[in-house]
């Protein structure tokens, strides 16, 4: 072992953060870029099955919202972009491979907004997987992705809140708004659970991530945590959750439940799911729209750096 490779080590154990500069090992590297890129492509086509409602928003007040938690999703996406550039990449190169199907993003967003029950559904329940999975990312061994994730913690837990202020309103509504959110529920409960990625006997990069300190708990840990969390906030709405198997477990201090669909999981995260064709379809088209404003950028600071070489 050499004396860089020894001294990553001492960082990792010592739970100190690897800064950009610091030698790490080619692998620890890839992982970081296959997990915040993947994560960053997320918050950014995380926008579309919400941006479906921002015209149809019931009133002022819902729409400015809804537009300013959209707005927040592009700034997540940007942070993480930036953190994934410390690591040697460019994010028009990460942005080529999403749209050619070479990286993933979070399988929840293949799947649509059909009513605007989901608006809430989405803050509560998806917000509030993210924030249960990303809050242990605060202390992750890598600093820049850390650090990121403490102000994109700090912006989900409040999408979380106002996901479920809205089912609030809507619980305490009509009949037809009852329905309309446990409908939405219904839908989004299990694809919510398989946020957290395969069981942790089917999860190749666990192990080796928790080593390096870059995942803190394992994916079944966290959707352990995530039911546990998530049953006394349905029962406050007046809602249930689809699984016949969910229950108390008195002994082990936490909740039972039923197995997600596994294969519906990998179908949807090789490409087959119900919106996946949509979303990366509408993520080109908006990237090929934009090429001006990222030429005429390009155009107008080689021209200031020109006008500062005189
Ligand atoms: N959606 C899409 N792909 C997934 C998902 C998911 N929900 N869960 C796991 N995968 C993929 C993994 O990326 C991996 O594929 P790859 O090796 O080709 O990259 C494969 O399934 C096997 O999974 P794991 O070995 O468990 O992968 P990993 O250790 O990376 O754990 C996890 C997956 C938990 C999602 C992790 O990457 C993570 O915590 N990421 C950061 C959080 C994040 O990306 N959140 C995005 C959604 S939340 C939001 O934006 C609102």
């Amino acid at each position: 072992m050499d004396e860089f490779e020894a001294q990553f080590d001492a960082t990792i154990a010592a739970d100190q953060r690897v800064e950009p500069r610091d030698w790490m090992p080619e692998a620890y590297r890839r992982t970081l870029i296959r997990q915040i890129a993947q994560h960053a492509h997320s918050e950014i086509i995380g926008m579309q099955p919400e941006g479906n409602w921002i015209l149809r928003a019931p009133s002022l007040r819902r729409k400015s919202i809804l537009l300013a938690k959209v707005q927040d999703e592009a700034g997540h996406g940007m942070y993480l972009y930036a953190a994934a550039e410390t690591l040697g990449v460019d994010r028009e190169e990460l942005t080529e491979k999403l749209i050619d199907g070479k990286q993933k993003y979070s399988s929840i967003f293949n799947y649509p907004t059909l009513s605007y029950a989901d608006i809430g559904v989405i803050g509560w329940l998806v917000d509030g997987a993210a924030i249960c999975n990303q809050v242990p990312l605060c202390r992750c061994s890598y600093g820049p992705y850390a650090r990121a994730m403490i102000r994109i913690c700090k912006e989900e837990s409040f999408h979380q809140r106002q996901g479920y202020e809205l089912l609030l309103a809507m619980v305490n509504g009509t009949d037809r708004q009852r329905e309309m959110v446990q409908e939405s529920v219904n839908r989004f409960w299990w694809p919510s659970l398989m946020m957290f990625g395969p069981p942790d006997d089917d999860s190749p990069n666990s192990a080796q991530s928790m080593e390096w300190g870059i995942k803190r708990h394992t994916n079944d840990e966290l959707r352990q945590r995530f039911v546990d969390m998530s049953v006394p906030q349905a029962k406050a709405l007046g809602v249930t959750f689809p699984d016949p198997e969910l229950v108390w477990n008195e002994e082990r201090q936490a909740h039972d439940y039923g197995e997600p669909d596994w294969d519906e999981f990998k179908a949807v995260i090789a490409g087959s799911g119900p919106a996946n064709a949509q979303r990366v379809a509408h993520r080109r088209r908006a990237h090929e729209n934009g090429a001006w404003v990222r030429e005429a950028a390009r155009a107008y600071a080689e021209k200031q750096d020109a006008r500062k070489a005189v």
